[in-house]
């Protein structure tokens, strides 16, 4: 009801926190597919993995795999994610990969048991309708 106070529209740099939802229901899966406004580029994956939440583009640097469908493995504390398309891998954390592509990942807090993503469009777990074009 009070969510969305409607704030930091446009501020696109840094971007702004966006409220997600509650950790105890976005951590019952290990992917979360979260739509922006922006359009599909913008989506962004919220992985719940080990206890923690990352946020990264959804769609794959290389050539747009759907990153939520990826299998995560840990090696040497290094938790990454692999593209079910071509299998580059890329690191929760920061985003990077063997391959030297560079995924893009958001700075994810938890804040009175909600979980918010740093970026520059509001995020929803429902697809937007298509926007009005005028
Ligand atoms: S699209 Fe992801 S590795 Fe090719």
């Amino acid at each position: 009801m009070a969510s969305g106070s409607g704030d930091g529209e446009g501020n696109a740099e840094g971007g702004s926190w966006r409220l997600v939802g509650p950790a105890a229901v976005l951590s019952s899966k290990r992917c979360r597919l979260m739509h922006s406004p922006l359009g599909r580029g913008s989506d962004v994956c919220l992985f719940y993995v080990k206890g923690e939440f990352f946020a990264m583009d959804a769609r794959c640097a290389h050539s747009g795999g759907p990153l939520c469908d990826g299998d995560i493995e840990e090696a040497d504390g290094v938790l990454q994610v692999f593209c079910p398309w071509h299998d580059y891998d890329f690191d929760l954390r920061t985003g990077k990969s063997g391959t030297s592509l560079q995924q893009r990942v958001y700075e994810v807090k938890l804040e009175d048991g909600d979980v918010y993503v740093k970026h520059a469009s509001r995020l929803s777990l429902e697809p937007f309708p298509a926007e009005k074009k005028s």
